[in-house]
């Protein structure tokens, strides 16, 4: 196996991390208007955002990641027909581009599939309500409350998604093909819903899309001992994977395309 080469998860974090300091970097460095440095309004607002975007934003995309690769390599089905989709829209001749990813229908309904089975929040907050309520469900919510809501139970209902332990992308080109992931359609909150929900959102799938397209179409994939990936998860603010994630990459495109 002389052209395979092993990546762990730790790398792909330690990547994502060099990333979000690129962008705090360039959050935190001095605004200036012509002549004036940033006012203290602006400093306050820069610090929290950037105070935010660390602990919310550093490793979430990692996470998410990491998730979408153990169920596409505990899916071969899943891994031929995304590298098939590849193929017809890129070739083999080229490297993946951003205009690409509109073409990769059936890539954005496994990141989407991904997200839901593992989203990478399981819990999120709702704000207090302003005015008492009843729920469809028939719960009266008083003004002023905080609601946790349980988003992992919520993608993994029954009643929402038919066998919703089963890692089925194809939902999405089917049945869920107009439910998406930007807070408009309740059965699927990865990034939350209304006002408070995930300003790293549109950057979050932009790299999920683009990172797992590059590698699919680069390297064959699969666990070096070709037994399934554990999927036990971590506790904590994120839902890590328990250990880590092992997987060897063969090249599939020709070697000039490695280069740089
Ligand atoms: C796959 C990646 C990501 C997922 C699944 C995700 C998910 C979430 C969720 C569920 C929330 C809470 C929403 C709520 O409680 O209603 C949140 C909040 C937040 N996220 Fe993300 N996130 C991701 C990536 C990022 C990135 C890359 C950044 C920044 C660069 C970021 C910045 C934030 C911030 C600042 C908040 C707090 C917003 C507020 O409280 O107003 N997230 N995210």
């Amino acid at each position: 196996m002389e052209d395979s080469l092993q990546i762990s998860s730790s790398s792909i974090i330690s990547l994502i991390a060099l990333v979000v300091c690129i962008f705090v970097y360039y959050l935190w460095r001095p605004v200036t208007n012509g002549t004036k440095s940033c006012t203290v309004p602006q400093a306050d607002t820069i610090n929290k955002a950037t105070c935010l975007n660390i602990i919310a934003g550093s490793d979430s995309i990692a996470v998410a990641i990491t998730w979408a690769l153990c169920l596409i390599v505990n899916n071969t089905h899943v891994l031929k027909k995304a590298q098939d989709e590849l193929d017809i829209h890129i070739g083999k001749h080229r490297k993946v581009k951003e205009s690409d990813m509109k073409n990769l229908v059936y890539l954005q309904a496994i990141v989407k599939e991904s997200l839901r089975l593992y989203p990478v929040n399981g819990l999120i907050s709702l704000l207090a309500a302003i005015e008492d309520c009843t729920l469809s469900t028939g719960y009266y919510v008083p003004a002023g409350t905080h609601l946790m809501v349980n988003i992992w139970k919520i993608h993994r209902d029954e009643r929402l998604w038919p066998e919703p332990d089963e890692f089925q992308p194809e939902r999405f080109l089917g049945g869920h093909k107009d439910v998406d992931v930007k807070g408009q359609n309740f059965e699927l909150l990865p990034f939350g819903s209304g006002r408070r929900s995930c300003p790293g959102m549109a950057l979050s799938l932009q790299v999920l899309h683009l990172t797992l397209a590059a590698l699919l179409h680069s390297f064959e994939i699969a666990t070096p001992s070709n037994e399934p990936v554990d999927m036990t998860e971590s506790i904590g603010l994120t839902h890590m994977k328990a250990t880590p994630l092992e997987v060897l990459l063969i090249p599939r495109l020709n070697s000039k395309h490695y280069e740089n």
